[in-house]
């Protein structure tokens, strides 16, 4: 009986272990949200470079909507370096990253634009802003890497 109540109590364990384990790994919804915007740079890439290919352009209209969604919800986020920042300087902090945030949903609508309009140099224009608010953006408002 005893060894069946050890059993038991370890087996509790194990699976409340796990369980959270599982949990530290789930991403965050800022997580979810960038990744899945990297998911439409990747395939908008694809398109670009070397060549502009304008025969992808119809196709990657959705990506370039699924991107400005994906923005909209990092939107009203809270980047974890806020928390970082000195207590009276974290509201300024998250209003600099909105701000940033809310040029990069008019970055990835220019990217719509251009897609719809089969302008091959818009669509390179547009790419290369998003890369530029993205290596700005995460110099800014990720922490600094050891
Ligand atoms: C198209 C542009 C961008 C792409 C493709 C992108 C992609 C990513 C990716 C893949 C991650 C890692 C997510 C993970 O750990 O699972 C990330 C993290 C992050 N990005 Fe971006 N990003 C972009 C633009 C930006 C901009 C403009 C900002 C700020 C204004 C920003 C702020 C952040 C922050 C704060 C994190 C850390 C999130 C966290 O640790 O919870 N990103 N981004």
């Amino acid at each position: 009986m005893k060894s069946k109540l050890i059993v038991f109590t370890f087996t509790v364990l194990a699976l409340t272990a796990r369980s959270q384990i599982r949990a530290a790994e789930e991403p965050t919804p800022l997580e979810i949200a960038m990744d899945t915007m990297l998911d439409q740079v990747k395939a908008v890439k694809k398109a670009l470079d070397p060549n502009v290919d304008l025969s992808k352009f119809p196709e990657l209209v959705d990506k370039a909507i699924l991107g400005q969604k994906a923005a909209k919800d990092a939107l009203f986020l809270v980047p974890p370096f806020t928390a970082d920042q000195p207590e009276d300087q974290q509201a300024l902090f998250l209003a600099s990253y909105k701000k940033s945030i809310a040029l990069l949903i008019v970055t990835w609508i220019d990217l719509e634009v251009a897609l719809r309009n089969k302008d091959g140099e818009g669509a390179k224009a547009a790419f290369q802003t998003l890369m530029d608010q993205k290596v700005a953006g995460h110099g800014t408002f990720q922490p600094p890497h050891p």
